[in-house]
This record gives structure tokens, sequence and C-alpha cells, in this order.
């Protein structure tokens, strides 16, 4: 452990770091809370038979994603260095640091499609104002989608704007740029969410959706449920991709770990269950699948506005709250791979926030062909979108949240683990909470992840 103890480089002072334990909450709140629990969770759960689903998933949360996401604050914290230069700092004479390398590729394709997406967010939120959704302005919404998702130029310009605009927050830094924007948005988006979800709540005809998201039919579970569920889970807590670790790293000693993670995955799951409230409930009022796939969100909902009484309003408000959760989530995966690139390659903020920009914006491009004119072109039977989707969630994130507590649970072991969470003996930490968290580091978790990829891997 003597690299983590060691004093401070020069390098190392010129660090931003975040200024509030407020700050840090919103920030990782702000990763966490996106399109993985606005458009993501609720076509999965839509797909996978609704509350089984969500069952499995709040269980894979507490159980799994939660120790991760401690495992990940410890490295990052300890080493207050970004993903690869973290486990590299730690362990000097491992591989360990493959990992990070992992966690930084596991990103750059995460942006990539999710950039596509944040895309046709800002798309639909220009067609809301334009109240494209009312109904006698088009005719059909799932044609609507399919025509815009798969056009060229349209889902390119919307991909580059997206981008670009992750790309300016990212270059204001973490206090200035990161935190003060999760700071808004996020207390923003939590109102904007609890109105939707209370509308839909109280449509006629919500009560088949409420059953559909609380009283679970297990015999919709397959074994294929359990690993959509946890890779849900690792996505939505943005977990094995070098996240935790990387804004881990910007934050001071004081702050409490496992009250800040535990909050982290309360206020996530609440959003992505307020986000299911929102939008099941409007699906079966209208008599919508919701099986419908990844484009639930963007052709079911703009039906519903659009039948609603004050729907425009509603629409602009949705897809705002959307864009907004999708932005605090990019700049988060952008500022992974660009800490990164700062540290390897000695850059500056803005040329290395310029030059993965670059290597994004093309990958993007490919996802976002992929629906239309590329779409022929298909990798393992998949097109890039839905690889690069696959390859990341339900492959890269599981490895990393794998080697993630192999590393601090049996690398660093539990004096370093007790020496984290109770910074150094200031907090106070009961003796069966710590036991418990090591149990699940060194032992569930891992197994767990390992069982459930191998089945459905092989
Ligand atoms: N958790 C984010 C979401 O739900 C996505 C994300 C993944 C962000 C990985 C950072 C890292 O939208």
């Amino acid at each position: 452990m003597k690299d983590a103890n060691s004093p401070h480089t020069a390098h190392e002072h010129q660090r931003d770091s975040f200024g509030s334990s407020f700050g840090v909450l919103v920030a990782l709140a702000g990763s966490a809370v996106g399109l993985g629990n606005l458009w993501r969770f609720p076509y999965l759960v839509g797909e996978n038979g609704g509350a089984a689903f969500i069952l499995i998933y709040l269980g894979f949360v507490l159980l799994i994603g939660l120790p991760i996401l401690i495992s990940e604050f410890i490295i990052g914290r300890r080493s207050q260095a970004a993903a690869r230069g973290a486990f590299r700092k730690l362990a000097p004479d491992g591989r360990w640091h493959v990992a990070g390398s992992l966690a930084v590729l596991c990103c750059t394709l995460i942006l990539s499609f999710y950039s596509v997406v944040g895309g046709w967010g800002i798309e639909y939120l220009i067609k809301a104002f334009r109240f494209d959704f009312s109904s006698g302005n088009t005719p059909g919404m799932a044609t609507m989608f399919s025509d815009f998702a798969t056009s060229t130029t349209g889902p390119l310009i919307c991909h580059t704007v997206f981008l670009g605009v992750t790309g300016l927050i990212v270059i204001m830094g973490v206090k200035n740029g990161i935190e003060k924007f999760s700071k808004v948005m996020m207390p923003l988006l939590f109102v904007i969410m609890i109105g939707l979800a209370v509308r839909s709540l109280t449509l006629p005809g919500a009560k088949e959706g409420i059953d559909y998201l609380f009283r679970p039919d297990w015999s919709k579970v397959t074994s294929g449920t359990f690993l959509a569920a946890l890779g849900q889970a690792f996505f939505s807590l943005s977990l094995g991709s070098g996240m935790v670790i990387t804004y881990g790293s910007y934050v001071k000693k004081k702050e409490n770990i496992v009250k800040i993670g535990t909050e982290t995955a309360v206020a996530d799951t609440l959003f992505a269950l307020i986000a299911g409230c929102a939008i099941m409930p409007a699906v079966f009022a209208f008599g919508i699948s919701p099986g419908e796939g990844p484009g639930l969100v963007f052709t079911t909902l703009p039906y519903i506005f659009s039948q609603l009484p004050a729907g425009g309003v509603v629409a602009i408000l949705f897809f705002l709250a959307l864009l907004l959760a999708a932005l605090t989530s990019s700049i988060s995966v952008l500022e992974v791979i660009v800490a990164f690139t700062i540290e390897e390659f000695h850059l500056k903020r803005k040329g290395a926030v310029a030059l993965c920009l670059g290597v994004i914006w093309v990958l993007g491009a490919l996802c976002s062909l992929s629906l239309g004119v590329l779409g022929d072109f298909k990798v393992f039977g998949k097109n890039i979108f839905d690889l690069f989707d696959f390859a990341s969630a339900n492959v890269l994130m599981l490895i990393g949240g794998l080697l993630v507590v192999l590393f601090v649970g049996w690398k660093l072991g539990r004096s370093v683990i007790h020496d984290e969470l109770t910074n150094s003996g200031g907090l106070k930490i009961p003796v069966w909470l710590l036991d418990t968290i090591l149990f699940l580091i060194r032992f569930l978790a891992p197994a767990a992840i390992a069982v459930i990829a191998i089945f459905q891997w092989i």
C-alpha cells in the first residue's frame, strides 16, 4: 500500500475535486440516473414480464451492485487516480491495470450508442415544441420513430449536438462543470418525473399497469431474465465502467463512502421505479404493448401525450427530463475516458476532450447508421448498435465489476477496506456491517456474477 499513501506529486495537486458532500452525491446520482432509468429500464421491464424482473433487479442492486459501488469508490478515493492509473498505483506489481483499460474501452462503447439515443432525445424535444405529437399531425408514432431513427442525416446531426454539449461541460472541469450542472438538474429532474408519475398513475385504466409493475408473474422468468436484470443493474448504477473509480478520485477523505454509495443506489433505484410508474400505467391505460423494445419510450409515450389533456406541455417536460438525465450521465462516461487520456498521455483537458470526442463521434455515427443504411452489417447476428449495448452492459461491465470486487476483497483486503470505510478510524462502522460488506465483496458478488455470466455466455 505504500504507493497509495505516498506524498502527492505536483501533478496530483492540480487535480480537480468536488466541492461538497452534496456535490459528490448529485454527481454520482447524476451519472447513475440516465437513459438507463428512463429508456432502458422500462423497455426491459416490458420485455421481461414486469414485477418479477423488477424484484430480481432490486435483489441484484442490493447484493451485487452496492458492494461493487463501494469497492470502486474505495479504489478511486484511495488512489486519487483515473481508472487505469488507480489500479497501477494500488498494485504496481500486478497486471490489475488491465481492468482499468477494459473500463475505458467499455465507456467508449457506451458513449457511442448513448450519444445516439441522447440525440433522439434532442429530436423529440424539438418535436414536442412543435406539437408534432398532437394526433392530427402524424400518421403513427411507430412510423415516426423508425423513419427518424433509420434515416441518415437527422440522427447524425443530433448525435453531434449531444456529444458536443457533453464535451463542453466536461471541458469546464469537475467542480465548475460537472458538479454545478448536476446540482441544478438532478432536483429539477426529480420534480418533473414525480409529476409525470402522478399523472400516469391517476389515468383511468392505470390499474392494470400498476399490477404489472408490482404483482410478479414468475412464469415469465427465464434464465435470460437474470442476465438482463444483472446487466441493467450494472448499466444503471454505472458499475464496472470505471465511473465510480474516476469520480471517487475527486472525493476527499472526509466523505462517508457507505453513506454516499447507499444514497446513490437508492436514488437510482427510486428513479427507475418512478420512471416505471410514469410509463407502464400509461402504456396499459392506452392499450399499448409493453414489449415494444428499445423504441418503447419514443414510440408509445408521444402517443400517450397526444391523448392527454395538456399533453403538449407534458411531452416537453418529459423529453426535457430525459435529455437532462442523459447529459448528467454522458458527462460521467466521457470523464472516465478523458481522465484516463489526461493521465496516460499527459494531455491538457481541452486536447483530451477533443481527441476522445473525435473517436466517439465516429463510433457513434456507425451505431446510428447501423439502424439504417448499415443495417445489413452484422457481427454475431447483431447490428453495431446492439453489439455495443450488449458488449458493454452484458459483458465488459460484468467483467469489470468482477475484477473490482476481486481486487478490493482479496488484493487490498480487510484492513484497507476497514480503513477506507471508517476514514482511518474517524467514522464508526458497526462490526456486523463491515463483515457483511466484506462477505458480499469477497464471496457473494463475484460468485453471483460468475455463475450468471457463464450460464449465459456458453
Ligand atoms: N448509469 C447511466 C444510465 O443509467 C449510464 C452510465 C453507464 C453512465 C456507465 C456512466 C457509466 O443512464
